[in-house]
């Protein structure tokens, strides 16, 4: 039997089964965060003489509970008359959490325990059995009062800026990918976390041949999760793929801690990034147009949190309205989106008409691209070592000289967003404003950042991605950046592969010069075969 009390004594749940199976699901305790417990505290008994196990202490972690009391009964068990059971508690066991930073004091001569398989668990200390009298002798109040105290002061001390997110993250290794292809997408991952705005504090990986329909990875791993996100004080669950409503519903009702897919990252950073009217207007469409269909999990995750008669109808009925709300603002932005494509598309006939040729740089994200429109034309375009420092495109007036005849030829250059790979579908079609930058090109600049890794993979996310675009792209040039920071070895295999690339530095303005010259000849050619 379990009884879960209050810190006012009051019994608020009996369940009969271990701790672990009478625990309290994760949405319906208050979630006070890292530095609290839940006010909560479990009275178990058990009927064998012996602490309680990892199951038992797994549970008290995963509800923050104040503390867990087992009290071993033993005795005559059922009497023959009445059916009524007898007994005494014997002796009994009092355990509770400890911070962190006070493991190594505690791990021996208890149950204190830091993970094996590199996850972080909680740690817990259990007391020595003692009786009924030497438990009732105990303050609770005072017991929990330090220990909060305890937890703060571990928290503000981890805590490196309040308004960050503390992110866990989680990646699912399936067939379809390598397991350098894995790990190259679980490092992007922790850099778009990086620049939204949350410090990654570990990532949790299972290998699965696919995936769980409901909850992406294993019940087992849920539990991981959870216990992880409740031991490191997380406050967002970031998965390496895209989510269903459902899945983010299952999750977050089991990890008590808000769950998000890559989409939501990277349409934060856009939300973030984007500075020009343009910009704005179709970060919110792509952020409305991925919540719509999102709207009515959530909502029926509430109306269970608030508890059935009463709340479900005024509450589906207001998700209606909000439906409806966010359809009609849907349609609003839409037509603001369309107007400014007008406007852009006059601008660029403008351009057309004077006949000036236009090449786009494009590259994935990170690969050099605002550095090189400054080093090519000194615009002060912002430049940062984050994914997608430029969300809007850049245009900016190249003057070409040639010393050999001193005729000078003018390029438009612009800078678009960096691409990415997967892509999700609902940024395609929001940026396609920026993209159609690309698409209405006379050519096309695609720089590499030859310093990373999987430079050879990004090519083939930026070939994949303009394939997709509606109106085929001029020709590109391929440009590898970094070369500053290039082995000899990577420098002959990009030689070798592409060998009509032009290999520069943009940083160090090396080879600029060769680069301004292959610049023309590709205009020169792009322009005869308009
Ligand atoms: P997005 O806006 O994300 O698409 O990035 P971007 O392609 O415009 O890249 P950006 O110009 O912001 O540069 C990214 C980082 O790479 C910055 O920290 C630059 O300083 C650095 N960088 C650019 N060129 C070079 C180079 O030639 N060598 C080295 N070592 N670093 C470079």
């Amino acid at each position: 039997m379990c009884a879960y009390l209050n810190r006012r004594g009051q019994v608020i749940r009996v369940g009969v089964g271990t701790p672990r199976q009478t625990q309290i699901p994760p949405l319906e305790l208050p979630r006070y965060g890292a530095e609290r417990l839940s006010g909560i505290r479990c009275i178990a008994t058990h009927l064998k003489s012996e602490p309680p196990n990892d199951g038992a202490l797994t549970a008290m972690a995963l509800q923050r509970l104040d503390a867990l009391v087992v009290l071993n009964i033993t005795g005559t068990g059922f009497t023959r008359r009445g059916g009524g059971a007898t007994g005494y508690v014997k002796e009994a066991y009092l355990a509770h959490l400890t911070p962190q930073e006070s493991q190594a004091v505690l791990a021996s001569g208890n149950l204190s325990k830091v993970g094996s398989s590199g996850v972080q668990s909680p740690s817990w200390n259990v007391s020595p059995p003692m009786s009924l009298d030497e438990l009732t002798q105990q303050d609770f109040l005072d017991l929990v009062e330090n220990l909060e105290a305890e937890f703060q002061r571990e928290f503000v001390a981890q805590q490196v800026d309040i308004d960050h997110d503390r992110v866990l993250i989680v990646g699912v290794m399936t067939d379809e990918k390598s397991h350098l292809e894995f790990h190259d997408t679980l490092a992007e991952l922790a850099r778009l976390v990086d620049t939204a705005g949350g410090d990654v504090l570990q990532t949790v990986q299972q290998k699965r041949s696919r995936i769980h329909p409901q909850t992406v990875v294993g019940e087992g791993k849920v539990q991981e999760v959870a216990l992880t996100a409740q031991t490191l004080g997380a406050t967002l669950v970031v998965f390496d793929r895209d989510l269903s409503p459902a899945q983010v519903r299952n999750l977050e009702a089991q990890i008590g801690v808000r769950v998000v897919d890559r989409t939501e990252v990277i349409l934060d950073i856009f939300a973030q990034r984007a500075q020009s009217r343009a910009g704005k207007l179709q970060v919110e469409l792509a952020q409305l147009e991925y919540m719509l269909p999102r709207l009515t999990g959530r909502g029926q995750a509430m109306s269970r949190l608030g508890g059935g008669i009463g709340t479900r109808g005024p509450g589906e009925t207001k998700l209606e309205t909000e439906r409806r709300a966010i359809q009609r603002r849907i349609s609003r932005l839409q037509q603001e989106v369309n107007q400014l494509q007008a406007h852009r598309s006059r601008l660029r006939q403008r351009r057309q008409h004077r006949e000036v040729p236009s090449v786009a740089l494009v590259g994935y994200t990170n690969a050099g691209k605002s550095t090189l429109l400054n080093a090519l034309t000194n615009a002060e375009v912002y430049t940062a070592d984050q994914l997608f420092a430029t969300l809007d495109p850049t245009t900016r007036r190249l003057v070409i000289s040639y010393a050999e005849t001193g005729e000078t030829q003018e390029i438009l250059l612009t800078d678009t967003v960096g691409f990415i790979h997967e892509l999700p579908a609902s940024l395609m079609d929001a940026f396609r404003a920026t993209l159609e930058e690309v698409t209405e090109a006379d050519a096309l600049l695609h720089l590499v950042d030859l310093s990373h890794p999987a430079w050879l993979s990004h090519i083939r996310s930026v070939r994949d991605i303009l394939a997709q675009m509606p109106v085929t792209p001029g020709p590109a040039l391929v440009v590898f950046n970094k070369i500053d920071q290039v082995n000899s070895e990577t420098l002959a295999l990009a030689r070798e592969e592409f060998p009509l690339a032009v290999f520069i530095s943009a940083s160090q303005r090396l080879g600029l010069e060769t680069l301004r010259h292959r610049l023309t000849q590709l205009i020169q050619y792009a322009v005869d075969s308009r």
